[in-house]
This record gives structure tokens, C-alpha cells and sequence, in this order.
């Protein structure tokens, strides 16, 4: 009989969770104005709102943890956390910071201007956010076939070559650098492959653009190239990463994620001047140089995870844990982002309730069943967090609208996913019965998904 697969960790420590009853979660929900952001953590039974800051950290991290220097400056966790970086990345200047999108606020506050354009692969909302509030544009590049949930493709997150070609034509002189997200996190965790990244690589060389890379989910992006590029099946995930960001002038890096740890971020570059640029900045807005918004301690497990999280055994029980998942959802007919991708299972919230308009939410709606089903919270990825246009003040429905299911990395079992998949299941077969879905009474201007309260129609 073939042995397997099975995860490449034991469980050392475990939190208690509670499930609740249908009639609890009513109440709680409306109480959060229908929003899952607005709901309590204890009333959540299976929380896959995010996989950022919630993973399980390893032995080897807690034990950095007890060791960390926490001297303001010049400490020792600084140099080691910076010496990962510099090592698995490849990048000389290191600037903590004390997450993602801290490193985009800092950076951005040196490179971007009103006016610029920042074209790339479905910015991510704070780095959209980032821009946008600095009144530049960005300018999403994706290859359409991201768009279409249910067609297969290895690298859906790619960049396409013909449509940065034509804004560079276009717009260059408006253009501070260009940006690819690995993974593609808004276009479903999707990556995007070797060939991809030299590819536009090839062309800012011709317009003479630096290329940041936000590096979030990094790591999973090496292991979708060692398992689906195929020169690169017998490279180590170190050898794959080097290599993307040689391909790079920068990165930020929400540490949240791929670095395992439950706050912390940085910038890393190769080029002086972007450093000594975004220093100040760093200075200002997150901390001294050498711990730049964190403790010394979470330098020291940052250092630690991303070491851990660039094998490929810790990577292949994470990615097949979602795989696991989306073939639970194939056997019961749930129309998700093909394939699934690194992080999370994106469900195609208007190919299920086929009778609530556009105007209405779908993928918030099917968020909320999702909930009242069985105490599970997702999240939307769709229209609400796409925000109204800046200058028309539309809603802007012109992307998909989805329900993210974000797996924490090392957090849940299998058993757990089967849970998710058998509620998404019943959600599914009841999906007729759901013919009305939600209205904004309250939104911010930016970033309404956090904060919106909403009505059930
Ligand atoms: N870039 C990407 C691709 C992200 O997914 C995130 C965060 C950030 C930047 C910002 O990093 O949260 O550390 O400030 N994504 C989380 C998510 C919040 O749920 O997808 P941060």
C-alpha cells in the first residue's frame, strides 16, 4: 500500500476552540452589522478570516523568542533577522518594519507621487490603498485568465507581458517602478512562475524600471515553481527564492505570512538609494533602524521562520492542506478559483447564489450563510473590498467576487477542513433559498470591507 502523505510536524501545544448554535451566531452577526471583521473571536468556531499573524509558531521560534535582545539599538536579534533576510533573498539593505504594509507606507512615502502610476498583478488592498491615498493610480496588469474561476492554469497570478508593455508605452514616464505580488493574493493565492518574472524583468530593463516584489507569500511561490516549472523540480525552495529575487530591485514583506510569525515585516533591497530614501521614513512612521516597530524577540522568530518556511517539506503540508480542501469542494460540486492555491480556497460567490444581483454582495452574502452555518468566518474578496472608484465614486464591479478561505498555517487538521467543506456544502444545496443579499448603511472611503455595516435585504 503507497504510505500517505502526511504533515511534517507533531503537535506540541494546543488552544481550545467552541462551536456555538444557529441562533447565537444570529444575534452575534447582526450585533456586527453583518460584517465579519466586526465579530468577537470567541464567537468564531473555524477562523479562516486570514492567514496572516495566525500561524502556529515552531519550538525552534519560541525558544528565539526567550533569546531575543531587546536593545534599542544595534541589537543582536536586528543583526540575525537581518542576516536571514539578506540570506534567503539575496538583498543587502534591510529596514524592519512592523508589517507589510507598514514596509509599503514607508517605502511608498519615498517613491510614489501624485500623479504616478503603479501598474502590476492585482496590487493587494493596502498596497492599492497606499497608492491611492498618495493620489497615484494602480494599474492592475493580470493575465485574464485570472478571471476566470473555473479555467486551470499553473500560473494564474502572472503578469501580462502585452498589457505592461502597453502602459510602459504609454505612461513610463509616470511610472516609479513595477510591482508583482507572490502569490497573487486578490486573484486567489494563484502564483507566478520563473518565466513570468524574467519576463518583465526583460521589459523594465528596456524602460528602465526597478521592479518590487511584495514578497508576503514568497515561499509558497517557490514551491508552485519547484512543483509545476518544471526546470526547476530539482531545486532546493532556497535555490528557487534566490533566484526571484535576483530577478527584483526590492521587496516588502508582510512576515505574517510566509515568515510565520504573528507580527513583523520589512523592506530589502539592493539599491542604496531606495534605503537610504525610505530610512527617515522608517524612522518616522515605524522606529529606530534596528527594530523599526518590533521587539527584539519577534526579529529573533522572524529570523527563525524564515529559515523553517523556505523548506519544502513545511511548505508541502501547508499547500496540500488547501489542496485537501478544494478536492473536498470538487466531490460536492463548490465552484472555487482553479486550482486552489497557496494560501486559501477562493469560493465563486455568484456562480452559487445566481439570484442576488451584484448590487447586493454576493460573496459578503455567502460570508455570512458560511457563518450562520457552522460558526465559520471567512472572508470577501470581492466587490465591498474592491471600494468605490476615487473619482466616479461607482462601485466598482468590474473584478471577482469572492469568499476567501484562509487557512492559518500549522493551526487546523484535516478533520477541521472536512467541517468547512460539509457547511459550504449545505450553504451549496440550500442556495436556491437565498435569493436576497446585503446593503450598506455605513462605509469609510478607503477600505470600507473592514469597517462597512450592513443590512440583510
Ligand atoms: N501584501 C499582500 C499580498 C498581503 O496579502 C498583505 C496582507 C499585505 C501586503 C499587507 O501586509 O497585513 O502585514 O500589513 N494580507 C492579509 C490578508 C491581511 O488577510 O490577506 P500586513
Amino acid at each position: 500500500m503507497k504510505i500517505p502523505f502526511a504533515e511534517s510536524f507533531k503537535i506540541k501545544m494546543v488552544e481550545p476552540i467552541r462551536s456555538s448554535t444557529r441562533k447565537e451566531r444570529e444575534e452575534w452577526i447582526k450585533e456586527a452589522h453583518y460584517n465579519v471583521f466586526l465579530l468577537n473571536a470567541d464567537q468564531v468556531f473555524i477562523d479562516l478570516l486570514t492567514d496572516s499573524g495566525t500561524g502556529a509558531m515552531s519550538d525552534r521560534q519560541w525558544a528565539a523568542i526567550m533569546a531575543g535582545d531587546e536593545s534599542y539599538a544595534g541589537a543582536r536579534s536586528f543583526y540575525d533577522f537581518k542576516d536571514a533576510v539578506t540570506r534567503i533573498t539575496g538583498f543587502e539593505y534591510v529596514l524592519p518594519t512592523h508589517q507589510g504594509r507598514a514596509a509599503e507606507n514607508v517605502l511608498f512615502s519615498y517613491l510614489v507621487k501624485a500623479g504616478d502610476m503603479v501598474p502590476g498583478n492585482s496590487h493587494f488592498d493596502t498596497t492599492k490603498g497606499h497608492i491611492e491615498a498618495r493620489r497615484a493610480e494602480a494599474i492592475d496588469c493580470t493575465i485574464d485568465e485570472a478571471k476566470d474561476t473555473q479555467l486551470e492554469h499553473p500560473f494564474k497570478g502572472n503578469v501580462d507581458p502585452a498589457k505592461l508593455e502597453d502602459m510602459l508605452a504609454k505612461h513610463a514616464d509616470r511610472v516609479p517602478f513595477i510591482i508583482i505580488t507572490v502569490t497573487n493574493n486578490t486573484a486567489g493565492g494563484q502564483p507566478v512562475s520563473m518565466a513570468n518574472l524574467r519576463a518583465v524583468r526583460r521589459i523594465a530593463d528596456r524602460y528602465r524600471k526597478p521592479i518590487l516584489i511584495d514578497g508576503a507569500r514568497f515561499a509558497e511561490n517557490a514551491y508552485f515553481i519547484k512543483t509545476r516549472e518544471e526546470e526547476y523540480a530539482d531545486r532546493t525552495i532556497k535555490e528557487i527564492t534566490l533566484e526571484m529575487f535576483s530577478l527584483a530591485d526590492g521587496m516588502t514583506m508582510s512576515a505574517k505570512k510566509d515568515a510565520i510569525v504573528n507580527i513583523g515585516g520589512f523592506i530589502a533591497t539592493r539599491n542604496r538609494d531606495w534605503y537610504e530614501g525610505a530610512r527617515t521614513f522608517c524612522i518616522q512612521f515605524e522606529g529606530y533602524l534596528t527594530y523599526g516597530g518590533m521587539a527584539g524577540r519577534d526579529m529573533a522568530a522572524l529570523a527563525v521562520g524564515l529559515d523553517e518556511n523556505t523548506e519544502f517539506d513545511n511548505l508541502a503540508t501547508r499547500i496540500k492542506q488547501v489542496a485537501y480542501l478544494g478536492k473536498k469542494l470538487d466531490e460536492y460540486g463548490v465552484p472555487y478559483q482553479r486550482p486552489a492555491g497557496g494560501h486559501a480556497i477562493f469560493v465563486d460567490a455568484p456562480k452559487i447564489l445566481t439570484h442576488v444581483p451584484k448590487e447586493e454582495f454576493p460573496a459578503q452574502t455567502l460570508t455570512i450563510e458560511l457563518y450562520l452555518e457552522a460558526g465559520i468566518r471567512g472572508c470577501e474578496i470581492g466587490y465591498l473590498l474592491a471600494d468605490r472608484d476615487p473619482l466616479t465614486r461607482e462601485n466598482r464591479f468590474g473584478g471577482l467576487d469572492l469568499l476567501r478561505l484562509a487557512i492559518p498555517r500549522r493551526v487546523y487538521t484535516n478533520n477541521h477542513m472536512d467541517v468547512v467543506a460539509a457547511a459550504l456544502k449545505n450553504v451549496h444545496d440550500r442556495r436556491e433559498q437565498i435569493p436576497r443579499g446585503v446593503r450598506i448603511t455605513k462605509e469609510a472611503e478607503l477600505m470600507r470591507h473592514f469597517t462597512v455595516e450592513l443590512e440583510r435585504l
